[in-house]
């Protein structure tokens, strides 16, 4: 029944920020996710009789890869496999059943927010038992197996049915087939006030979830429909689709932009919310009020013991390095500790395996806490509603008091999507050949005082990990970061970051571009990127 099938490698398996993202149709070529399962597999130790999850968020090829995972899965001998039902998992459910059943580590499928379908993209991640994503010499290990590959092995049985639940088995292995909601939605129930939660709904608090039509609407139609009572319709766009409806369920203003735009309306609900396509990222936004993923963090921190699974208060905050600065503030404030990491969820594991800090947060609209070793768009989405309901507060209200409380972060990021690689490389060269001799540089009223290509040490295991974007600093706290993408799969992106703090209250109600406008000036100034990327506007602004 097991089949050793001769392979030869492919050069490309280099796992970017969150797995191996690749166009769909490069994951159809024969072999290719085979050989990329057998690496991982063969850099996972010990896997003999472990339990392995699996799951992803329902688009093009995600039926067809757990027919494959599970296969292989039996061949190389683990003992057990967790599957949801129809395929589905949420990445953060996905690292919830792993820490919960103690699995060996998950393969979650997806590519996030990229589009979904056959011209659109495709992936694979690895966690690992703690159920965060693969450490980067984990990562680096699998692709280093898949560049010499000559076999896999897979268990050549019929496809196990996906869609009932119940065990099953191939060969020695048993495969479970679960409600992928049910655990999930057990967890969140002990992390905050649904009572509480619920009585703000009875007493008229209307939301809009937008879950894209990814993933997180079974998740969202039973946690806020079902459990919290909330009027059915409250969830839009709640059925996963294969193709994610034709959309980009990337949860910011330009892709959600109808939520955006109802939200600004006069029709707005009190709240409003968005997932992306795994359904790790949210976005959240109250009554004429976007609230940056940044600030959504500082506020998450200061308010956070709240809700009860916080009650003893939080340990430290970490941000990534390019995520507003506006989350130290209250840790300095509040006596807590603040980690700047690099990009990417897997740098905040050790932080989080080791009890250093409670909450994460990244500007890319993902927030989370150590209830799981993934960013978990509806866990922050609950955060907020627990929030509401025990202060009384609008959202915009709670906003306001925020930066009345520590001052306004003014942040924004200026994407540049799908420009020539070699251009945008060459363009980063320059800047970090000229790191050194930008402190002092003068712009008006602006004074560079520090420039560097960030590196990052992590305090728990060492490691060090360099090259994590290009960092100006100018006296006063304002910051120019420049960084390009490991999740595209088209030429590159080149993301830059913009922050600028404000103390003066009377100066918070600024257009948050206006604000930054001489920083945005200065960037261009400084790497002439609108030139050398041939560009005359971001694709994204956020
Ligand atoms: C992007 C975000 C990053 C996030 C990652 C996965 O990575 O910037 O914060 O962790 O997606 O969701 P990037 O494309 O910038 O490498
Ligand atoms: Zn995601």
């Amino acid at each position: 029944m097991i089949q050793t099938v001769a392979t030869s490698p492919f050069h490309d398996q280099n796992p970017g920020t969150s797995g191996l993202r690749k166009k769909t149709r490069v994951f159809e070529t024969p072999h290719y996710a085979e050989n990329f399962i057998q690496s991982i597999f063969d850099c996972a130790g010990d896997i003999v009789g472990k339990l392995l999850v699996v799951g992803g968020d329902g688009r093009y090829l995600n039926s067809e890869i757990i027919q494959k995972v599970l296969k292989m899965a039996a061949a190389n001998g683990f003992g057990r496999v967790t599957a949801g039902q129809n395929g589905w998992l949420s990445t953060p459910a996905a690292s919830n059943l792993i820490r919960k059943y103690s699995a060996h580590g998950g393969i979650i499928l997806s590519a996030s927010h990229n589009p979904a379908g056959q011209a659109g993209d495709f992936g694979i991640k690895y966690n690992v038992a703690n159920g965060g994503p693969a450490p980067e010499k984990v990562t680096g290990a699998i692709y280093q197996a898949s560049r010499t590959l000559t076999r896999y092995k897979i268990a050549d049985v019929a496809d196990i049915p996906l869609d009932i639940a119940g065990e099953r088995r191939i060969g020695d292995m048993v495969v479970e087939i679960v409600n992928p909601v049910a655990d999930y939605a057990a967890l969140m129930e002990t992390l905050f006030d649904f009572a509480a939660i619920r009585r703000m709904v009875s007493h008229g608090f209307r939301m809009r979830f937008d879950a894209m039509n990814a993933i997180t609407g079974p998740y969202a139609h039973e946690i806020f429909e079902h459990r919290l009572g909330m009027e059915t319709g409250t969830v839009v766009n709640g059925t996963p689709l294969p193709d994610f409806g034709g959309g980009h369920p990337d949860p910011n203003p330009t892709y959600a932009a109808g939520l955006y735009t109802l939200m600004m309306s006069d029709a707005a609900p009190d709240f409003g919310a968005a997932s992306d396509g795994d359904g790790d990222r949210n976005m959240v936004i109250g009554r004429d009020m976007f609230i940056s993923p940044s600030d959504s963090l500082a506020l998450l921190a200061a308010n956070a013991h709240l809700a009860p699974g916080c009650r003893d208060g939080i340990a430290g905050i970490a941000r990534s390095m390019p995520t507003s600065a506006a989350a130290d503030r209250v840790a300095a404030r509040n006596g807590l500790k603040m980690y700047e990491t690099p990009t990417g969820w897997k740098f905040f594991g050790n932080l989080l395996d080791s009890g250093l800090v409670t909450l994460c947060g990244e500007e890319s609209f993902g927030t989370g806490s150590g209830h799981v070793r993934e960013k978990d768009g509806l866990w922050a989405v609950l955060l907020w509603l627990n929030i509401l309901a025990a202060s009384g507060k609008t959202a915009a209200g709670l906003v306001r008091n925020h930066w009345r409380d520590y001052g306004r972060n003014y942040y924004s990021r200026h994407d540049y999507e799908g420009v020539d690689a070699g251009a945008a490389t060459a363009m980063m060269d320059d800047l970090r050949a000229r790191l050194a001799a930008l402190p002092g540089t003068q712009f008006g009223p602006l004074t560079i005082s520090a420039a560097d290509d960030f590196a990052y040490h992590d305090p728990v295991d060492q490691s060090v990990s360099e090259h994590q974007g290009i960092r100006i600093l100018f006296e006063g706290g304002a910051r120019i970061i420049f960084r390009l993408s490991g999740t595209g799969t088209e030429g590159a992106t080149v993301r830059i970051y913009m922050e600028h703090y404000e103390a003066d209250l009377d100066l918070h109600n600024m257009d948050t571009q206006e604000a930054l406008s001489p920083l945005i000036a200065i960037a261009d100034e400084i790497s002439a990127l609108k030139l050398r990327l041939n560009r005359l506007r971001p694709t994204v602004i956020v």
